[in-house]
This record gives structure tokens, C-alpha cells and sequence, in this order.
């Protein structure tokens, strides 16, 4: 069943939100040559509890960090620890925030100092594979439509959509129905209505969209060691544009 947000849940929605957006900002300006994995966890996590919320991801069916950071050919889901960030690694930080009885769920790619062309291709592509979603996130419309314009724009620029992992609809759970795939033919899934809260979150491989799990259980990479990035953001479903929950603002 897939819960429509009333106006004041929405409000909490909007905060939890912010929160969360603060968050990935706070993270993505850690992103510099030297820093380790763990102190962006640490900074994040002390930003969320120092805000009154609570890190969604932390403990959610064991997940052991607050913030998942996946470096390179790491897609998702990357435990952070006493890896060191290098010059020119791609970063991805997925960042969940719990307030007022609401998830706010938004991740990004942030280069470390100078990063490949190619790095910088496949991260904008990404971002804005988002946004072509945006442009179908309409009343009427249905889920997959957002599904479709992600994947035709992502492989028009050369890049694939990952498969084995999809966007979802966030509220008091953090991950509620819909399914929101990031490939497929449009026309299908849910009807999009006012008041539904959606994390619409492409993940972009350079390569080919095959990927594997490591054995921490945790860890996706590419299958062919090939670069990847990730966009997300929380959104509201409006009678017009979709509303960002987690864009970027100060606090
Ligand atoms: N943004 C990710 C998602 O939507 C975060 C989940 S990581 C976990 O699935 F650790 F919480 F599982
Ligand atoms: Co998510």
C-alpha cells in the first residue's frame, strides 16, 4: 500500500528533509584528499543527533555507520572505515536523517580534488538523469515513466542504469511502497498522485550494469571494476512540479 503524506506530515517531511540535505552537504564538502571514510560518518552523524534526529541508517537491519560511502567502483552501500580518500577518487555518500517521526533519504557522487573526464561525465549524467525523472514526476503520470526517462537518458550518454537496486518510497518507514526502478518501459507501476513521497536515486555504472556484493554483505561494486555514481533526492508528489524534500539548504 503505498501512504499518502497529509499537510502536516508533509511539514515534517520538509524538515527531516532539510536535515538530511544538510547532511549530504556537510559530508560532500569533507570529500578532500587525506580524509578518511570514517571521519565523514562521525562529522555527519554528530550533524544529524546535534539537529534532534536520528541517522536512519545506522543499525537498519545492521548496517553499522550512519552514512554509506562508496568510493570509485563501489556503487552502493560502502561501510566507512579507515580508508583514506585519494586524489581524483569519486565519492558517493548516501545520507538518511529520522525527525519528527519522518526519513529524509538523498545521496550524491563528490570528486576528491581533480578527477578524470570521464568521472566528471559519469557524474552529471547521473545528477541529471535525475532531473529528466523530475520532468515526468507528475500527477497522472505513472512510476515507471519516472523509470524510463532515467534509464533512455542515461544510456543516450554513453552509461548504464544498475538493476538490482531501486528507488522506493520513504515517509515514517524509510523504505515504504512503491518500487521506483530506475529502468523500464513507460506506462507501467502506480499512478502518481498528490501527497506521495518518493527517493528516486539512479545509480550510473560507466561500464556495463552488472554488479556483485562483497563479503561484508554490504559493499556493491561493478561487476567490471568500472566507475559508478549515484544521485538522490526525497521527493513530494504536487497537482504541478515535484516538490525536492532534500535539496541542498542551510539549516
Ligand atoms: N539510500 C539507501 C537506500 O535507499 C540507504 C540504505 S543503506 C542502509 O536504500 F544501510 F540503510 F541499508
Ligand atoms: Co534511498
Amino acid at each position: 500500500m503505498i501512504s499518502l503524506k497529509s499537510p502536516r506530515d508533509i511539514e515534517r517531511m520538509r524538515r527531516a528533509g532539510k536535515i538530511t540535505a544538510a547532511a549530504r552537504s556537510l559530508a560532500g564538502k569533507m570529500v578532500i584528499p587525506g580524509v578518511s571514510t570514517l571521519e565523514i560518518d562521525t562529522a555527519v552523524r554528530r550533524f544529524i543527533e546535534g539537529h534532534g534526529a536520528v541517522p536512519s541508517f545506522l543499525n537498519y537491519n545492521g548496517y553499522p555507520a550512519s552514512v554509506c560511502i562508496s568510493v570509485n567502483d563501489e556503487v552502493i552501500h560502502g561501510i566507512p572505515g579507515g580508508r583514506i580518500l585519494c586524489e581524483g577518487d569519486i565519492v558517493s555518500i548516501d545520507v538518511g536523517a529520522f525527525f519528527e517521526g519522518f526519513h529524509g533519504d538523498c545521496a550524491a557522487t563528490y570528486p576528491c580534488g581533480t578527477v578524470s573526464a570521464e568521472a566528471k561525465h559519469l557524474i552529471s549524467v547521473t545528477e541529471q538523469s535525475f532531473w529528466e525523472g523530475m520532468k515526468v514526476a507528475r500527477e497522472g503520470n505513472r512510476v515507471s515513466d519516472i523509470s524510463h526517462a532515467v534509464q533512455a537518458y542515461v544510456e543516450k550518454n554513453g552509461c548504464s542504469v544498475v538493476r538490482d537496486y531501486v528507488g522506493h518510497g520513504v515517509g515514517s518507514k524509510l523504505h515504504e511502497a512503491p518500487e521506483v526502478p530506475n529502468y523500464g518501459k513507460p506506462g507501467h507501476g502506480p499512478r502518481l498522485l498528490p501527497g506521495m513521497t518518493l527517493a528516486v536515486e539512479p545509480m550510473v555504472n560507466l561500464g556495463a550494469y552488472g554488479i556483485k556484493v562483497l563479503s561484508d554483505g554490504w559493499t556493491v561494486k561493478t561487476q567490471d571494476g568500472s566507475l559508478s555514481a549515484h544521485y538522490e533526492n526525497s521527493i513530494l508528489i504536487t497537482r504541478g512540479e515535484p516538490e525536492i524534500l532534500t535539496l541542498e539548504e542551510s539549516l
